[in-house]
C-alpha cells in the first residue's frame, strides 16, 4: 500500500481562515436566479418568490458571502433597471449570455434573499458599458442613510434602511475580449481607480476588489496585475483571481493535479502584489479575492454550448452535471484555498444554483445536491480556524494538464504529490480537522499524521466521499448516489493519527480534544 506522512504543529500556522473564504456567486445567467433561487409560484416559494427548498440547501451548504449580479452579465447591467416597481422594469437583451433579462429580480431582492439565507452580500459594479458615475450612484442607493436622490429612491422603493454592503467588486474580467467594453490594464486601472475613489467618498467603510486576470492562461497575465495595481494600489484592498478546472482530455489524474496550479497562481499573484508594495516602500499588503472558482468544462466550449438561440429568458445553459471525479478536483481546490488563508481573504464558488453549481433544481420540481456540494459544505463547516503548516511526505506523479487558451492547445506540467492535505485547528486548538485528497486513482494510501502540540485527540467526525465509478453523478432520482460515508479504522495513539484512504477519495477527519 502507498504510504504518506504528515507532520504538523499546533503552534505553526499559515493564517486564520477569513469567514469570506467560504463564499459563492449568483449571476443573472441561465437558471441561477430565475428557476434557481427565485421562482414565484413554486410550491416551496415564500411571499418574495424565494424557493424554500433551495434556501434550505443553501443553509446546509453554508456559504458566507454571495457575489452578485455577475460575472460577464454585470458588464452590461444597468442597476437602475432592477429596482422600483416590478411592472415598470424593462426587459433587456443581455449580451453576455445572449438571453433576455426580465429584471423582475434586482439589487433589493438580492439583499432580501441574502438576509433570508444569513449571507453577506457582495456587489459588483459595471465598469464595462458604464463607469464611476453609475457605480457611485449605486453605493449611494445602497448605503447612504437618506436625504439624497438615490438614498431616498431606495426608501421610496420600500427599503428604508441602508443595505450596508461592505464588499464591492470593481467590474468583472475586464481583461477578457468576451467582456462588454474590455479594456487594457492601464485603461481599466484608471477607470477602477476613479470609481473606487468616488465610491469610498460616499461610504468610507467599504472594501474594494480590483479585477485581476480572468485566468492564469491569459496572455496578459502578470503584467495585467502589475499595471492594474500600479493604478489602483491606494484605493483597493483586494485583487481578484478566477480559475475553472477542467477535464477536456479525459485525463482524470491531470485534472486532480490541476489544483496545484491554483497554488502557483495564488503564490504568483501574491508576489506581484507585494512587488507593487515594495516599489512604493509600502507596508500595505493587497489581499486576494478568489471570486470565481470551480470545475467547468462540459458546458463551456465550444461557445455554441453556452448559448441558446432566440434570446430566451433563463435558458438552460451552463448546467454542468458534476461527477465523482469533479468532486475530487473540487476538493483539491478547497485545500488550495485553505492553505493560502494568509492571503486569500475572500473566495466565491462559481456559482450557486443550476449554473455550474452545487445545487440543481427542476423548474416547478425538486432541488438536490450535486457531488461538489459535499466538499464545499464540509470546508465551510469545519474549515474555520487556524490553517497549520504541514510537511507532507508523499509519492509524486507527473501530470500534463491541458488548459486551452483561445485556439491554442497548452499543456502545463505538474508534479503532484498523491496526497493533498490541509489541516485546520479550531476552537483555540481544541479541534483539528484534516481535509485529505488521495489522488491515487487505483491504490489505497496509509497516512500517518504526527500531530504535535495537541493532546488527547479523539475522532469526532470521519467522512469519505468516493464511488467505485468516477463518472457517478447525483440526479433528482438518485440525489444521494455520491454523498459522504463514514470513514472507519482511524487510530489515534502517541500523538499519531493513522488512517487508510481509499483510492480516488476526498476525506474529512475532525479530531477533538478534551484538554
Ligand atoms: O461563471 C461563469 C462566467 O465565467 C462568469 O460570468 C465570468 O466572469 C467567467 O468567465
Amino acid at each position: 500500500m502507498r504510504k504518506a506522512k504528515v507532520l504538523l504543529d499546533r503552534d505553526f500556522t499559515i493564517g486564520r481562515t477569513d469567514p469570506r473564504l467560504f463564499g459563492a456567486f449568483i449571476e443573472h445567467l441561465g437558471r441561477c436566479v430565475y428557476g434557481g433561487i427565485y421562482e414565484p409560484g413554486h410550491k416551496t416559494a415564500d411571499k418574495n418568490g424565494f424557493r424554500g427548498d433551495v434556501l434550505a440547501l443553501v443553509r446546509e451548504l453554508a456559504p458566507t458571502i454571495m457575489r452578485y449580479p455577475g460575472g460577464n452579465f454585470v458588464s452590461g447591467y444597468n442597476w437602475e433597471d432592477g429596482v422600483g416597481p416590478v411592472k415598470d422594469r424593462p426587459a433587456r437583451l443581455d449580451l453576455a449570455w445572449f438571453s433576455t433579462e426580465p429584471n423582475t429580480f434586482g439589487t433589493n431582492e438580492f439583499v432580501d434573499w441574502c438576509k433570508a439565507a444569513n449571507i453577506e452580500p457582495m456587489l459588483a459594479v459595471n465598469l464595462g458599458t458604464r463607469g464611476g458615475d453609475a457605480a457611485r450612484n449605486l453605493v449611494e442607493y445602497c448605503n447612504h442613510p437618506g436625504g439624497t436622490y438615490y438614498s431616498d429612491l431606495r426608501k421610496k422603493h420600500g427599503w428604508p434602511k441602508p443595505h450596508e454592503i461592505k464588499f464591492w467588486c470593481l467590474g468583472n474580467e475586464m481583461d477578457g475580449p468576451w467582456q462588454m467594453e474590455t479594456k487594457t490594464a492601464r485603461q481599466y486601472g484608471a477607470v477602477a481607480r476613479e470609481a473606487a475613489k468616488m465610491m469610498r467618498w460616499i461610504d468610507p467603510s467599504i472594501e474594494l476588489a480590483a479585477c485581476g486576470s480572468s485566468g492564469r492562461t491569459m496572455p496578459t497575465y502578470g503584467k495585467w496585475e502589475e499595471e492594474v495595481l500600479d493604478e489602483t494600489f491606494e484605493h483597493v484592498e483586494f485583487i481578484s483571481l478566477h480559475t475553472y478546472l477542467n477535464n477536456y482530455n479525459g485525463d482524470t489524474a491531470a485534472m486532480l493535479a490541476s489544483p496545484d496550479l491554483m497554488d502557483s497562481f495564488i503564490d504568483e499573484v501574491v508576489a506581484i502584489a507585494d512587488s507593487v508594495s515594495a516599489r512604493r516602500r509600502s507596508p500595505k499588503r493587497i489581499m486576494l479575492s478568489f471570486d470565481e472558482w470551480n470545475v467547468w468544462y462540459r458546458t463551456r466550449r465550444p461557445r455554441a454550448n453556452r448559448i441558446k438561440p432566440g434570446w430566451p429568458v433563463a435558458p438552460e445553459i451552463l448546467e454542468e452535471i458534476y461527477d465523482m471525479a469533479d468532486a475530487l478536483a473540487f476538493g483539491g481546490a478547497c485545500i488550495s484555498l485553505l492553505n493560502h488563508a494568509d492571503r486569500v481573504k475572500a473566495a466565491c464558488l462559481a456559482q450557486l444554483v443550476n449554473v455550474i453549481a452545487p445545487i440543481m433544481t427542476e423548474t416547478g420540481g425538486p432541488a438536490w445536491r450535486q457531488t461538489i456540494f459535499h466538499p464545499f459544505a464540509q470546508m465551510s463547516r469545519y474549515g474555520r480556524g487556524d490553517v497549520l503548516r504541514t510537511r507532507i511526505e508523499s509519492d509524486i506523479y507527473d501530470a500534463s494538464y491541458y488548459d486551452p487558451r483561445g485556439d491554442q492547445d497548452i499543456y502545463y506540467p505538474v508534479k503532484a504529490p498523491y496526497l493533498k492535505l490541509s489541516a485546520v485547528a479550531g476552537e483555540g486548538g481544541k479541534s483539528l480537522t484534516l481535509f485529505a485528497l488521495n489522488r491515487d486513482l487505483k491504490g489505497e494510501m496509509q497516512v500517518q499524521v504526527d500531530v504535535r502540540g495537541f493532546g488527547g485527540l479523539k475522532v469526532a467526525v470521519a467522512e469519505e466521499l468516493r464511488h467505485d465509478k468516477l463518472d457517478a453523478v447525483n440526479d433528482k432520482n438518485a440525489p444521494d448516489r455520491v454523498s459522504p460515508q463514514r470513514l472507519d479504522g482511524i487510530s489515534v495513539a502517541d500523538g499519531t493519527v493513522t488512517m487508510t484512504l481509499k483510492p480516488a477519495s476526498w476525506n474529512v477527519i475532525r479530531l477533538e480534544s478534551s484538554k
